[in-house]
């Protein structure tokens, strides 16, 4: 009981200390103040944290990242080339005033190393910049000394500089990731032209890749004037792209368009333009903007074409499968001279692609990150895949063509699959369709026929308009009368019997003869042909035809009264109209055979 009590109480108090540390999240480090590990800034917006970023297991990093999306890469790296290799790592304001990061490794990394002994705080601020300030005697922040937006990662967000600062003769640019999960600095930086009011890439110093004249673009919906570049693909309605040139700076920056027919919660209020390891430009949504990671061998849009090696394909390309090479046979394992290994550990993925590339012997690579390029030589070597991916993976130079043949094989493979599908449902609407359609008709034809058959039902003989004004004059017999004509439906009477019901003969109380068609009760058949008889014969009355004289109805029963004509043969009339009624014929031949039995 007791023991329920106090796990109670340490349960709210738990809680009301979670909610109490998550409310008080604070977005500035003073003096002497320490953020472990585990603990971080947040900006006043909330839009921005502070904080090791895990990057691996076992690297830490002091990062910024957008509040809601920690699991995408980091805005900015506060030790990219000095990872915390465990969860050791604080950030704090040293007694000396510098601003630095500790750990359990030897050395601590200053960001900040003024240390003059001022009294200095730092903060995150709503836009993204960590910025340490000088505090002033009455305890509100100073002049500025500095901010992270001075020292880029890979990263653009809104607010920040690329270009340079003449007075400090400071430089803004982005550097790319060494690799794909290393963000040590890579070989790709991003940089602003301020004569060509352009961006461009380069690859270790060397232009690769140049997006082209900053232009003045009017979207006429919106009416808000945008800048755009025409080399990179981006939604023109996202980016405000600027530049400024004045004496002391020349640099580019981006803001986002406020447009004010958007509501708050449609508007979008995160940003970044990212160099990815490989060259490319990507945008917060994962898009690529430019997509410089192919310029090693063709033209995209942008690429300024290095002199390509004669031996190559512009259309083959690297594809990373995981495998290992053999000889031809795929038997034995390659020659010693086969295999080329460097292990300069400055050379990235994309050094090992280029130098692939350039060697008209070479096949294939594969690359550590920092630890330098296997090439694979020889237009002997196949390559061997491993299906079940076991192998490690390697990057195998593969011809258009047969890229073609694999994307085609799978395509064809999703064709049928798409049409096998698209089949069945088309069958199963077709079915539905058809039942449906069934219902409908037999609901109107049963309604057509009812109709038909309830006109003044039980009259002796009365005359029945059955075709909008033709004078085609249709009696109805009643069941009685049909009764007594025939003998009670009398075998002697009977002149035969076909699918669709027995014929009888017989004389009414005027004395006409009369041929009586009983239709078969079983089938629906019946009824349809009922119909079909009625209509077609009352409207095609002829004098060389057998004479439609009525019909009878008697709850199941339906009868076809014709006239009997005992000493004609129907054929010859027949013989001359079937082939412009064929239907017409076909019934009439089933009443004509009954006839000449
Ligand atoms: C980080 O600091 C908080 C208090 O500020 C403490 O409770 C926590 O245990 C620390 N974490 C580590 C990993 O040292
Ligand atoms: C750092 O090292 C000290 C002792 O050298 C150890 O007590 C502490 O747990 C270590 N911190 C971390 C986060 O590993
Ligand atoms: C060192 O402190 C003095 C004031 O004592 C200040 O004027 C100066 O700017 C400081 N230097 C740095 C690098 O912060
Ligand atoms: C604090 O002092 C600085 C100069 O030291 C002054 O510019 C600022 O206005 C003061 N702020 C307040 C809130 O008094
Ligand atoms: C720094 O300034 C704050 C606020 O003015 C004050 O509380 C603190 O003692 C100062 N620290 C030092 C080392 O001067
Ligand atoms: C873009 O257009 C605006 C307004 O039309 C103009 O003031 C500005 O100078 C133009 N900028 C460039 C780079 O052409
Ligand atoms: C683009 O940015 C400039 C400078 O920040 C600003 O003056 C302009 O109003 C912005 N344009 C739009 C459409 O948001
Ligand atoms: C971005 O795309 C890459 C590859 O196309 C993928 O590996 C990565 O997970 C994507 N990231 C996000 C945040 O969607
Ligand atoms: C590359 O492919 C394109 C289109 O598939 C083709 O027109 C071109 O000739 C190819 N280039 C080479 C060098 O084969
Ligand atoms: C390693 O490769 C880089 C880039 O190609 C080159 O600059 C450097 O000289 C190489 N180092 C050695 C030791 O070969
Ligand atoms: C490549 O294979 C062919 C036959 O398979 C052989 O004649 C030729 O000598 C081989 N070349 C090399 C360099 O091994």
């Amino acid at each position: 009981m007791e023991k329920a009590v106090i796990l109670t109480i340490s349960f709210f108090l738990l809680t009301f200390y979670c909610l109490v540390s998550l409310v008080s999240s604070v977005d500035t480090l003073r003096h002497g103040d320490s953020l472990n590990s585990s603990a971080s800034l947040v900006s006043a917006n909330k839009v921005f944290t502070l904080g090791f970023y895990k990057l691996e297991d076992t690297n830490n990093y002091l990062g910024i990242w957008y509040t809601d999306s920690y699991s995408d890469y980091p805005v900015w790296l506060g030790n990219r080339e000095k990872p915390i290799m465990d969860n050791s790592g604080i950030l704090t304001i040293s007694s000396a005033g510098k601003l630095i990061i500790t750990s359990n490794r030897s050395d601590p990394i200053e960001l900040y190393a003024g240390g003059n002994g001022t009294n200095i705080t730092a903060t995150l601020l709503n836009s993204g910049n960590f910025v340490v300030r000088e505090m002033n005697i009455n305890g509100s922040a100073g002049r500025s000394l500095w901010e992270s937006f001075d020292y880029p990662t890979d990263t653009l967000i809104p607010g920040m500089k690329l270009g340079v600062n003449h007075r400090t003769g400071r430089s803004w640019s982005l550097t790319s990731w060494f690799g794909e999960n290393n963000p040590a600095s890579g070989i790709f930086t991003l940089e602003w032209d301020p004569a060509r009011h352009r961006l461009i890439v380069k690859q270790r110093g060397l232009v690769l890749w140049t997006s082209g004249d900053l232009k003045n673009y009017t979207d006429e919906n919106s009416r808000l004037n945008v800048k755009e570049f025409e080399n990179i693909v981006m939604k023109p309605d996202v980016f405000n792209f600027t530049y400024v040139s004045n004496g002391e700076e020349d640099y580019f920056s981006y803001s986002l368009i406020i447009d004010p027919k958007l509501t708050s919660e449609h508007r979008k209020t995160i940003s970044l333009l990212r160099l990815k390891f490989n060259g490319d430009i990507y945008d917060i949504d994962n898009q690529t903007m430019a997509q410089v990671r192919l310029c090693y061998r063709d033209n995209i849009k942008g690429c300024e074409l290095w002199e390509q090696p004669s031996c190559r394909n512009l259309n083959d390309s690297f594809v990373r499968k995981s495998g290992h090479f053999a000889n031809g046979d795929g038997s034995q394992p390659i020659a010693e001279s086969a295999y080329d290994k460097d292990d300069n550990a400055s050379l990235t993925e994309i050094d090992c692609r280029d130098n692939c590339w350039k060697d008209c012997e070479c096949v294939g690579f594969s690359s550590g990150d920092a630890y330098g390029c296997s090439y694979w030589k020889g237009k002997n070597l196949t390559f061997v895949q491993s299906y079940d991916g076991s192998e490690p993976k390697q990057f195998v130079l593969v011809s258009e063509a047969s890229n073609k043949i694999e994307s085609s094989a799978k395509r064809w493979k999703t064709w049928k699959i798409i049409t096998l599908v698209i089949t069945v449902v088309a069958l199963l609407l077709g079915c539905v369709w058809f039942i449906i359609r069934k219902i409908e008709q037999g609901k109107r034809k049963e309604k057509e026929l009812r109709e038909l058959m309830t006109l003044e039902e039980y009259t002796e003989t009365h005359t029945v308009e059955s075709d909008g004004g033709q004078g085609h004059h249709l009696r109805l017999f009643t069941y009685s009368s049909i009764v007594r004509a025939t003998g009670s439906f009398s075998s002697t009477n009977k002149l035969g019997e076909g699918g669709f019901g027995s014929v009888y003969k017989g004389e009414t109380v005027e004395g006409q003869k009369i041929a009586v068609k009983v239709l078969s009760q079983r089938s629906r058949q019946g009824l349809v042909e009922f119909e079909t008889e009625l209509r077609l014969i009352s409207q095609i009355q002829h004098v060389n035809l057998v004479k439609l004289l009525g019909y009878c109805k008697d709850r199941d029963e339906k009868m076809i009264i014709y006239d009997y004509m005992p000493n004609k043969s129907l054929d010859f009339y027949l013989f001359c109209e079937y082939r412009l009624f064929p239907t017409l014929y076909y019934t009439f031949s089933s009443y004509s055979e009954v006839f000449r039995k």
